[in-house]
């Protein structure tokens, strides 16, 4: 975007753990750098030129949102794989160890072949963006090939999003596996260097992230190589996964055993840190749980992805209280769904799976161990937790001066073409400003769907949405 521009209407801003700012008839300024110029609440309609004169902003191009509209900051998805959307749908009834080898190896293997990995990451990517994920932690496969396209056709569309090639070693069908941890540190490298020359440095929206796929699938000598990389460079995001299913920990133990834990392995090797994303964490251990907060890593909470392999489901409240930083994940195809939509139901529903047996009593400790999880703190999990977990909270996840302007309008009235959102008896018609706000962010967060996601920005670009799709 080359002019700035200043939205007119209602905003959600998540703020904390448990609050978030529900702001009727604001003025949202943005910067003809795509960042936030500044944010003004409660502005009487007959007083926007005077308010804007006031800030410098003159014959600025001022755009009005509907009733049924609001402005939030785009969904934050700190784990999916790209190259398992074709698997959509298919697969839930094996756990992790079977569904790997049986499911998702033979898809990911196809992969070789760049033509296909073109056109199915070409859908993938727009899809993703146009649920509303302003920026993305995507896994490719193991090929460089393949890796590269993904980060350039993320690049092309303009979404925000770290992009790894999986590291694997060991433990993988002779079809789909790395011949040694010097060709697939190589590689690495390369996309590396690849992804780094997309855009200027302090301007990349696409960023490379180490991916040891998990222990299982690394060498030692693998991990230690990974270790050394990042050791070396401190910029580099790192994502893996962990504590996920109880046969993959036994596994992992057994590959494993001088390790304190399954969080000790990856810590041995210096790839638990401040930007490393551990997706699922659902069966952590209490000095688990302590390692990687003074660590300062992430936990990528993907529920849809727990309930459909069976895998548990992730005491999120305890980790929260503990002070881990918690994001959202879709991990599609062990989940079956590519919106952060579905990952916010899910870990609504996955909280009061664990809060039934405490119901009515009211002697819980703490504030999110064993209860369900309120709103402010779902929206939160969706945006600004999953910045803190991705360690880019200082640029995205919530409004603030200086932060960039990745944003969705959502558009919960009767023409968004959702049957959810009838017109619009979803709000009471007799609420007013706030509280109507909130029944339509409750709305959207429960019952909406792509259709209410009209557009799509990062770094102030529009980039997606339904309106967009028109536009096309
Ligand atoms: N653990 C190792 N690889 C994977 C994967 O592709 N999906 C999930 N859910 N867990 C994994
Ligand atoms: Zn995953």
């Amino acid at each position: 975007m080359s002019t700035p521009v200043v939205y007119y209407g209602s905003v959600v801003n998540p703020k904390a753990l448990d609050v978030y700012d529900a702001l009727p008839r604001c003025l949202l300024a943005i910067s003809a750098q795509g960042n936030i110029d500044f944010i003004v609440e409660d502005v009487e309609e007959s007083l926007i030129q005077q308010t804007l004169a006031e800030r410098g902003l003159i014959d600025v191009e001022v755009v009005p949102l509907g009733r049924y509209e609001f402005i939030m900051p785009g969904f934050i998805d700190t784990h999916t794989h790209g190259p398992q959307f074709p698997n959509l749908g298919s697969g839930g009834q094996y756990e992790l160890l079977d569904w790997l080898q049986n499911v998702t190896f033979p898809m990911e293997a196809k992969f070789s072949d760049p033509e296909f990995a073109r056109r199915t990451y070409t859908s993938v990517v727009q899809r993703v963006i146009n649920n509303g994920t302003t920026a993305c932690c995507y896994y490719g496969t193991l090929h460089l090939e393949a890796s590269m396209i993904l980060a350039d056709i993320i690049h092309a569309h303009g979404q925000r999003a770290l992009v790894g090639k999986c590291n694997m070693n060991r433990n993988c069908p002779p079809t789909y596996i790395e011949a040694s941890s010097a060709t697939s540190i190589e590689d690495t490298k390369s996309l590396i260097a690849h992804i780094r020359g997309l855009a200027p440095a302090g301007r990349a929206l696409v960023q490379p992230v180490l991916t040891p796929r998990f222990a299982i699938s690394c060498t030692d000598e693998l991990l230690d190589d990974l270790g050394k990389l990042a050791s070396g460079d401190n910029a580099l995001h790192i994502q893996t996964h962990i504590s996920e299913n109880e046969s993959e920990i036994a596994f992992t133990k057994e590959l494993f055993p001088k390790a304190p834990s399954y969080a000790g392995v990856y810590d041995t090797f210096g790839l638990l840190r401040q930007n490393t994303i551990l997706a699922h964490g659902v069966h952590l251990e209490p000095s688990e749980v302590e390692l990687i907060k003074e660590r300062k890593a992430g936990i990528s909470h993907c529920p849809t992805s727990n309930f459909n392999l069976s895998s548990g489901v992730a005491p999120v409240g305890e980790y929260l209280d503990k002070g881990l930083k918690v994001g959202l994940g879709t991990d599609v195809s062990g989940g079956f769904s590519p919106s952060i939509l579905d990952a916010i139901r899910n870990a609504s529903i996955a909280a009061k799976v664990v809060s039934l047996p405490y119901k009515g009593r009211d002697d819980i400790p703490g504030k999110y161990t064993n209860r369900m999880l309120p709103i402010p703190t779902l929206l939160y999990l969706a945006t600004l937790g999953g910045a803190e977990v991705c360690d880019m909270d200082k640029e995205i996840g919530s409004f603030a001066p200086g932060k960039s302007f990745d944003a969705l309008i959502v558009d919960t009235s009767g023409r968004s073409g959702n049957p959810n959102f009838y017109e619009h008896a979803s709000v009471d018609k007799a609420l007013d400003g706030k509280k109507a706000l909130e029944a339509m962010l409750e709305a959207f967060l429960f019952c909406g769907d792509d259709g209410n996601i009209s557009r799509v920005y990062v770094q102030g670009r529009l980039i997606g949405g339904k309106s967009f799709a028109r536009l096309d």
